[in-house]
């Protein structure tokens, strides 16, 4: 849903990076267009999916906003406030409200730092000591991840996969964040706890009132967790709207595909044969991708001004507000019948 005063807000956000070649002077002589022209806003305590296939850009969107990465173009506000070129001392305000999880519990957390050492290490850096004291602090955070804070002087190696992605929740919740960036954090976890770690975040999301940017890969995740998705295809939003709508009216082609592929959680008999709809053929490279609509290569429907015009993130005819498809032929509500193939085209020139 649009609004006037957005926590976050991302617009023509682009990454372009070069690519370096030629002898003996090296120049650039193209380059990765990573993440080209976002727009999109995250409201204070919303949580926002963002999703789409591996390549797509999802960790180069989520480095930008977090200013691990330096933006090529467009803007970064949070709370009003430019940050997309900011210093690493305009940003020192900012940078504690702002946390990133990762998707790799085990290469995110030093090996040779205790639990209690990882987690207050944020509130060192920033120089904040909480009212009875760090070690007080990290104990309390420990027991909201669900770890037993006993547990403080341990170290990563003593912990599971899913007990230490809880120590990187609590890490990111050690400078009581306003916005946090949490990019794939379950997808290096076994599917057994996977539920587990999304509940937690949940949790945190809801009783601490925590904006949440959260990465995923596919629809199934983010469906119980987000208020709002955002699917992205080859650097670019295809399709954003609050969760039943992206569910249940999905416009854009990809989304409705990648959505054909999640897993039904029951299975009714006499319910319609449900449409799939399988993706033929690669995602385009993002050093040379296909001109107009990005996703023609592999859409069923694609014509002649697919390949020349691309198509803008607008409200669709049916959508509701705050419901926006890049697409010149968006998808209709009718059931279609199963079983469906998408064709497989030539790469594009
Ligand atoms: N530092 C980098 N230098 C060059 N290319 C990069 C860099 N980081 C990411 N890319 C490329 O940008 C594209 C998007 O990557 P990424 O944001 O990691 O996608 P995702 O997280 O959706 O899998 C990929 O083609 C990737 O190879
Ligand atoms: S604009 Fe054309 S190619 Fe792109 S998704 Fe829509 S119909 Fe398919
Ligand atoms: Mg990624």
């Amino acid at each position: 849903m649009s609004n006037t005063n957005p926590l976050l807000d991302v617009s023509g956000l682009t990454k372009h990076f070069p690519i370096k070649g030629g002898f003996p002077i090296r120049r650039t002589v193209g380059a990765v267009q990573a993440v080209d022209g976002l727009d999109f806003q995250v409201n204070e305590g919303e949580s926002l999916g963002l999703v789409g296939e591996s390549g797509c850009g999802k960790s180069t969107t989520g480095r930008l906003i977090t200013r691990l990465l330096e933006p090529t173009a467009g803007t970064v506000r949070y709370r009003g406030q430019d940050i997309t070129h900011a210093s690493r001392r305009e940003l020192a305000p900012v940078r504690s409200e702002i946390q990133m999880i990762f998707q790799d519990p085990y290469a995110s957390l030093n090996p040779r730092q205790t639990v209690g050492k990882i987690i207050s290490g944020p509130m060192e850096i920033n120089d904040i000591n909480p009212a009875g004291g760090r070690e007080k602090r990290v104990r309390e955070l420990l027991e909201i991840v669900g770890l037993n804070p006993e547990h403080y002087n341990r170290f990563p190696h003593e912990f599971s996969g899913g007990q230490r992605q809880r120590i990187g929740v609590a890490r990111a919740l050690a400078l009581e964040p306003k916005l946090i960036v949490a990019d794939e954090p379950v997808s290096a976890l076994d599917v057994s706890i996977q539920a587990q770690v999304v509940n937690l975040l949940q949790k945190v999301q809801q009783e601490l009132g925590i904006a949440f940017v959260f990465i995923a890969h596919d629809l199934a995740i983010v469906r119980h967790f987000s208020q709002r998705v955002a699917v992205m295809y080859l650097g670019r939003i295809v399709e954003i709207a609050d969760r039943e709508d992206l569910y249940g009216n999905p416009r854009h082609p990809y989304t409705r595909a990648l959505l054909s592929a999640v897993p039904e959680a029951t299975v009714d008999e006499d319910a319609p044969a449900r449409e799939r709809i399988r993706l033929v053929g690669d995602v385009p490279s993002p050093i040379n991708p296909p001109t107009g609509c990005r996703f023609r290569t592999r859409c069923w429907k694609a014509t002649e001004k697919c390949a020349t015009e691309a198509p803008p993130l607008v409200q669709a005819e049916g959508n509701k507000p705050g419901h926006l498809t890049a697409c010149h032929y968006p998808e209709t509500a009718d059931p279609i019948p199963a079983p469906r193939l998408a064709k497989n085209t030539e790469a594009a020139a």
